[in-house]
Order: C-alpha cells, then sequence, then structure tokens
C-alpha cells in the first residue's frame, strides 16, 4: 500500500493546471529594444535572429505592437555612431541627442508605456567601458557624477524606471539623490544588483559595437565564482534607496536570484540576456531543440527562482504565443 502517490496530482491537465505554483504573465515582461539613427531602419543583429536595431519611427511601431499583445514595459538601448563617442560620454548628456528625444517621443505617443533606460558609460565611450578611464584604470568616483547627470536627463526625457548597468561602487544613492533634488522623487530605480562578468553579454556588444577596447570588466562587474558578495550589493542598493534589485544574467545565476529573493523583501528582477538568447535560437535553427517550448522552460525557470520581473528578449514571441492560446 502506497499513501502518498504524487502522480495523482499529474493525472490531467485540469489538475496539473490546479497545483500549478509559479504562472509567467507578459507583466512579468520587460522587452528590451535597440534604438539606432535614422528614418525607416531597421538591421537584425546578426547573432540575435529576431531582435533589431530600430530607428525611432520603427520602433515606435514595434512598441505599438507589443503594447497591442499585453507588453507594457520596455528597456532602451541606444546605439550610437562611433563620432559620438569619447572618453567621457559626452553624448549621454546631450539632452537632444537621439536617446533622450525617443523617449520623449515615446512617452508623448504611448503615455501607457513603462520606459526603462540604461545608466552606464559604454554605449557613448570611445573606451567601451561602463566608467570613466584613466591610466588603464576604471575610476570609481568620477563616473558617478556622469552616470548621475545621464539618470537626470533620461528622466527630463520621461523615464519611469532608471536601471543603473555600470556596477560602480555607490552609484544608486548617488543617482537616487540628484534624482530627489531635481524633482524626480517619482522615477523608480532598477539597480543591476548582482551583475556578472559574463561571456553571455557578446552578442548584446555586437548590437550596440560596444565592447570594451582594452582588457575586460572585471574590476567592476563581479566575479561568477560569488554569490555571498551578492548580498553585499543587495544590502547596500537597498540602502541606497532600490525600488528593485536585478540579478544579471538569469540562467547560470538562478541560486543568486533566490539568494537574493530570499534575503530582500524588494521585487527582484533577472536579466535573460543576449547570450542565453542566442543559444536558444541556434540550437533550435539547428533543429535540435524545441525553441517555443524551450523558451517557455527558461521562462519558468526564473520565475520559479524567485524573479517576479523579466527581462528578456522572448517578450514579444512569448506575449504572441500566449494570445493564440486564448
Ligand atoms: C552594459 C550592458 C551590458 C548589457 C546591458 N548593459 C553589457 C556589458 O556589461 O558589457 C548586456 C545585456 C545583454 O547581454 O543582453 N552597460
Amino acid at each position: 500500500m502506497m499513501l502518498q502517490r504524487p502522480r495523482r496530482n499529474r493525472k490531467s491537465a485540469a489538475i496539473r493546471n490546479m497545483v500549478q505554483e509559479n504562472q509567467v504573465s507578459v507583466n512579468n515582461l520587460i522587452y528590451p529594444l535597440f534604438l539606432i539613427e535614422g528614418k525607416n531602419k531597421q538591421n537584425e543583429v546578426a547573432s540575435m535572429p529576431g531582435i533589431y536595431r530600430l530607428s525611432a519611427d520603427l520602433l515606435l511601431k514595434e512598441i505599438e505592437t507589443s503594447l497591442n499583445l499585453g507588453i507594457k514595459s520596455f528597456c532602451l538601448f541606444p546605439s550610437l555612431n562611433d563620432k559620438l563617442k569619447d572618453k567621457k560620454a559626452t553624448e549621454s548628456l546631450n539632452k537632444k541627442g537621439l536617446y533622450p528625444s525617443t523617449i520623449r517621443l515615446i512617452k508623448k505617443t504611448f503615455p501607457e508605456a513603462v520606459i526603462m533606460t540604461d545608466v552606464a558609460m559604454d554605449p557613448y565611450s570611445s573606451d567601451g567601458h561602463d566608467g570613466l578611464v584613466k591610466n588603464g584604470e576604471i575610476v570609481n568616483d568620477e563616473t558617478l557624477d556622469i552616470l548621475a547627470k545621464m539618470a537626470l536627463v533620461q528622466a527630463e526625457a520621461g523615464a519611469d524606471i532608471i536601471g543603473p548597468s555600470d556596477m560602480m561602487d555607490g552609484r544608486v544613492g548617488f543617482i537616487r539623490e540628484a534624482l530627489d533634488k531635481n524633482g524626480f522623487t517619482n522615477v523608480s530605480i532598477m539597480s543591476y544588483t548582482a551583475k556578472y562578468a559574463s561571456a553571455f553579454y557578446g552578442p548584446f556588444r555586437d548590437a550596440l559595437d560596444s565592447a570594451p577596447k582594452f582588457g575586460d570588466k572585471k574590476t567592476y562587474q563581479m566575479n561568477p565564482a560569488n554569490s555571498r558578495e551578492a548580498l553585499i550589493e543587495a544590502e547596500l542598493d537597498t540602502l541606497e534607496g532600490a525600488d528593485f534589485l536585478m540579478v544579471k544574467p538569469a540562467l547560470s545565476y538562478l541560486d543568486v536570484i533566490r539568494l537574493l529573493n530570499d534575503h530582500s523583501t524588494l521585487p527582484i528582477a533577472a536579466y535573460n540576456v543576449s547570450g542565453e538568447y542566442a543559444m536558444v535560437k541556434a540550437a533550435a535553427a539547428k533543429g535540435w531543440i524545441d525553441g517555443d517550448k524551450v523558451r517557455d522552460e527558461i521562462l519558468m525557470s526564473i520565475k520559479r527562482a524567485g524573479a517576479s520581473v523579466i527581462l528578456t528578449y522572448f517578450a514579444k514571441e512569448f506575449a504572441k504565443s500566449k494570445k493564440h492560446e486564448l
């Protein structure tokens, strides 16, 4: 006699659904988008099939389509011409630049869309680093000034959530103070809290042409070997005023998502990064895996690990597949 037979709770779809512990909803997703200069321009990122760098006019269309599919939140990254890049990321402070003007245009056209922006120097830096480079070093405190000014430009343009992805020490508090002093008390901060020095960012750096010109990012991004260290970052970001804590990448760091979820009362976000997307697309194109099913399983695993917010390049196709189910 067996009193417990766990298979009874798996015997039909209705019962399986009844006892299902987690759900991924489009409400949980943030869709990252790449912006380029020009009109009517779209070019696909070679290593990210289905993901395009879009000029502002086409980006608006992409946002409209996504909103109609139920995606409400977007994270915008600018891909800038090399001519505009310099050591101090000067273009990031240009209020009339491509990035702020596009944010303004999006918020004017779709006030209901949630726009998250990126704060880091790399898309604008001739060095390809997230901070200011002096004598081959990425200097922390001087970078903070630039980051805070960048955040203000983005907040003025209408950003709902500021996303510092740079990993400088103290930047969350520095940005929070600058925002509050300038009346942006309602602008949120989603901190890239535990951002690892990862090889999974390769396709993203192709998309923005933002790979470091020398060295790597190991003096500011975290060592993939560490998880307890993520708790220090989480504690600091919380004390400094972060509204969300993010773990990045997601899949090789599900344990870190779980750790932060267990130790924090703030919502946890996870960034399902470019390389994670590229691997699924490449294997699916070869017919080696069922890409749609693997996508859903991956998003579920991130949710199950404890992330209530998922930044993912799969957002649109996931939302489309959900529409068909209804
Ligand atoms: C840099 C930044 C990176 C990503 C988002 N912001 C790359 C890096 O740190 O080099 C990666 C996102 C992805 O791979 O999808 N500020």
